[in-house]
């Protein structure tokens, strides 16, 4: 599956929503989460994403693996979005700075 990492923290540009075909992103306060079971590896969603925050299973960086796990139980508890939504006034001031998992809510 595709994952979904720290920097779409507080960015949370919603491009990547518009171009799944199945549907399988589930939407919290802040951040995105893609579900493990629903995704179908197509990577149409990975090169759409401003912040860079999407990557395949296999390629994700050594610092960002906890998110396979977030990725997955989040998923299970937040609700599906479909469509593109206009991100935070202040997207692009958080995009990337390190350190925002400290800022997640769930
Ligand atoms: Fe959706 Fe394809 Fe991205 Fe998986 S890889 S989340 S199926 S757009
Ligand atoms: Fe997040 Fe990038 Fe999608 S910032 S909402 S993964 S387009």
């Amino acid at each position: 599956a595709f994952v979904v990492t720290e920097n779409c923290i507080l960015c949370k540009y919603t491009d990547c929503v518009a171009v799944c075909p199945v549907d399988c992103f589930y939407e919290g306060p802040n951040f995105l989460v893609i579900h493990p079971d629903e995704c179908i590896d197509c990577g149409l969603c990975e090169p759409e994403c401003p912040a860079k925050a999407i990557f395949s299973e296999d390629d994700l960086p050594d610092d960002q693996l906890e998110f396979v796990q977030l990725n997955a139980e989040l998923a299970e508890i937040w609700p599906n979005i479909t469509e593109y939504k206009a991100a935070p006034a202040d997207a692009a001031d958080w995009d990337g700075k390190a350190g925002k998992l400290q800022y997640l809510k769930r």
